[in-house]
């Protein structure tokens, strides 16, 4: 990056989560805050079954999630 900040890079899963690696920070709609430190990821639900929202909890598999998209490029 042009400022020599690391770069967040969000990674889409086919039929699951997306993987966020860090830095980044994470915050609810109460302030409730997640560090994710350089090099460490977490993965976020979108398929809208996790338990563990926003976080993935696997449920994805269960409920037969599907998305295979690819970004436009
Ligand atoms: S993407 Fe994994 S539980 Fe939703």
């Amino acid at each position: 990056m042009a400022d020599g900040a690391p770069l967040v890079e969000i990674k889409v899963r086919d039929d699951g989560p997306y993987k966020v690696t860090g830095p980044v920070r994470l915050v609810d709609p109460d302030g409730g805050t997640w560090e994710v430190p350089p090099g460490e990821s977490i993965v976020l639900c979108r398929c809208g079954a996790s338990q563990t929202k926003p976080f993935c909890d696997r449920s994805h598999r269960e409920a037969g999630f599907s998305s295979c998209e690819r970004a436009p490029s």
